[in-house]
């Protein structure tokens, strides 16, 4: 890796710092940290991992409930297979087979791999990575830490990173990658700590930059992470996205009084699965398991599709909480079971005066997990040469709806894919040619600069709050084709907000949040535009107007830019699952919940 500092062509554009390094990763969550470690266990040293914040505070950290992968430690029938079928069944069929098979594969290695790697697993009696049941899969297969399982993958993630020195830079924000939308030569930036712009000139980029579940008002993710910058930001340099339609509502978010302020923090964010997959039960005001009636044999471990719309119609038809949710109930478990196996959950409603083993705590669907994101090849490589996309910024592993636990799977088998491919093809540093130096990168540069400080009309905080809210009211659990093409309108009028706001200098939050409004504007019209286009019902896509399943639609929608700012949408089909998955689906394994109880 080395700096340049090469003077900008037009003397009136800030100066910029350069960086040239072989591979540029974007994002320091699971997915840019597995990368990195494979190029590094490879030989290839020229790498460079960048992070939004400090080493080891990436999004990841707040997954909770598990990792999926067919360890079979207390169900050795469990396989890769199985896991796979699982997984094909639950995206109901709108998966890319030959990804699900590369996750399930790999994940026994992987989940072995991080065990070596020091990750603090939860075990058996007899020292065995202890594994939970979670929604909709046919056997236990949830690896876990607690209910804090990001957070000791990461720690194990950055150790390994560490001891092998790879290269970290903290606080830095991409903008805009480096692409002529054949290839890409590098990326621009700013760092949020010194307010420098920079160029990195590199010949590979990964983006492992999250996804896009937080343009939603009510959801789990940090209010400053899963903006859409990374499908965004392969958008803008010409590859495709796919799938965007397909938001995961988990069903168990936080339900709170919004008017208290010691609650109003913890509206939206999660209440993970592992409580549903420990025995937690859902109850609605009159004191009926309703699951019963949506779901007898999986019950509240049925798919989160299902669970999620099952709480959302007991509350609309007037069976709910005065703060909009049903009541979630582990109390029939001892304190110390859920201590134990629950204990941030444990701790967190404890500090808010609910002890979790004497009373139910209140809970409502919130916007979780995109599964779109963008097109890649079985190693994770756009159709934009050099450009690689992994985690929850890749589309294909999850189809219509994500099993709870294999996201983290995702990050670290298609980490360690990418990270795999990219060794075989690196040759050294990239070079932004002078034409996208002059066409790109000064625009870019130039375009940050007049943000920074800008006396708009418009406060950021509101515009924000105003897309995340329309999202909410017109793309949210239910849909329809009114609402959608409302939702088409409203987002036109934030866009026109969007070109005039009153931004704070390059260093402060509002210039962070008028970057990720323009993302979230290109993520939030994908959504609006699939779910209008897409006219049928499937997994966690749901039309009122068309309420079924429409196997003409079984094909994937496709997002490009197309000419003068406009957005083309298409249509790809669907591969075929290999034979051992396909004779696992015939087989027909489904959890049956009355085990746990
Ligand atoms: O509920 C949870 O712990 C979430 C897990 C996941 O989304 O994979």
């Amino acid at each position: 890796m080395s700096k340049n500092d090469r003077s900008p062509a037009a003397t009136s554009l800030p100066g910029y710092d350069e960086v040239d390094v072989s591979v540029l990763v974007v994002g320091a969550g699971a997915a840019g940290a597995r990368a990195a470690i494979e190029l590094a266990d490879q030989g290839v040293e020229d790498v460079l991992v960048l992070g939004k914040r400090s080493h080891g505070d990436a999004h990841t950290t707040w997954a909770r409930g598990g990792i999926n992968g067919a360890l079979g430690t207390h169900d050795p029938e469990d396989s890769w297979a199985i896991h796979a079928a699982d997984t094909l069944n639950e995206g109901h069929f709108l998966n890319d087979p030959a990804k699900v098979e590369t996750v399930a594969k790999q994940m026994p290695d992987r989940l072995r791999e991080l065990d070596e790697w020091g990750m603090d697993y939860s075990r058996t009696d007899d020292g065995e990575i202890d594994q939970r049941f979670f929604g909709a899969q046919s056997f236990r297969r949830t690896a876990f830490a607690g209910d804090h399982t990001g957070e000791s993958l990461l720690n194990a993630l950055v150790d390994r990173a560490q001891e092998l020195s790879i290269p970290y830079r903290e606080d830095v924000m991409i903008t805009k990658l480096v692409s002529d939308d054949d290839a890409v030569y590098g990326a621009v930036g700013f760092d949020m700590d010194s307010g420098e712009f920079v160029l990195f000139n590199a010949g590979t980029v990964v983006l492992a930059a999250g996804g896009y579940a937080a343009v939603y008002n009510r959801h789990t993710s940090r209010d400053d992470e899963n903006n859409g910058d990374g499908p965004a930001l392969a958008y803008d340099a010409g590859a495709s996205l796919m799938d965007m339609e397909f938001v995961q509502f988990h069903p168990t978010g936080m339900a709170v009084d919004e008017s208290d302020p010691e609650w109003e923090p913890w509206s939206g964010r999660l209440v993970t699965e592992a409580v549903r997959g420990e025995g937690g039960r859902l109850y609605n005001t009159d004191g009926e398991r309703f699951m019963e009636r949506y779901s007898p044999d999986q019950m509240e471990l049925d798919a989160r599709d299902v669970v999620a719309r099952a709480i959302a119609q007991e509350v609309a038809e007037g069976r709910g909480t005065d703060n909009g949710g049903v009541y979630l109930d582990i109390s029939h478990r001892d304190a110390e079971f859920i201590q134990e196996r629950l204990p941030r959950m444990y701790e967190r409603f404890a500090e808010l005066g609910v002890d979790m083993a004497e009373e139910p705590v209140e809970v409502a669907p919130t916007s979780h997990y995109g599964m779109g994101g963008v097109v890649v090849d079985d190693h994770g490589e756009t159709d934009v040469d050099g450009l690689f996309a992994v985690g929850e910024t890749m589309a294909g592993v999850h189809g219509a709806n994500r099993l709870g636990g294999n996201s983290l799977a995702e990050t670290v088998a298609f980490g360690t894919v990418a990270g795999d491919r990219i060794a075989d093809r690196v040759d050294g540093p990239g070079s932004v040619p002078d034409d996208l130096v002059e066409s790109v990168v000064e625009p870019q540069i130039a375009g940050l600069a007049e943000t920074a400080g800008r006396d708009g009309i418009h406060d950021v905080d509101a515009v924000f709050a105003e897309l995340q809210d329309l999202m909410w009211e017109h793309a949210g659990l239910l849909r329809d084709e009114e609402s959608l093409s409302a939702g088409l309108d409203a987002l036109a009028r934030v866009r026109e907000k969007a070109g005039d706001l009153d931004v704070g200098p390059i260093t402060s939050r509002s210039f962070e949040y008028a970057v990720d409004v323009g993302f979230m504007l290109t993520t939030a019209e994908t959504v609006l535009r699939g779910a209008r286009e897409r006219t049928e019902s499937r997994g966690a896509h749901y039309r009122t107007d068309y309420p079924d399943v429409d196997e003409a639609w079984q094909q994937n929608i496709t997002y490009e830019r197309a000419d003068l700012g406009g957005m083309r949408t298409d249509v790809s089909p669907v591969g075929s699952p290999d034979e051992t998955v396909q004779a696992a689906l015939d087989e027909g394994h489904e959890l049956d919940y009355h085990q746990l109880e």
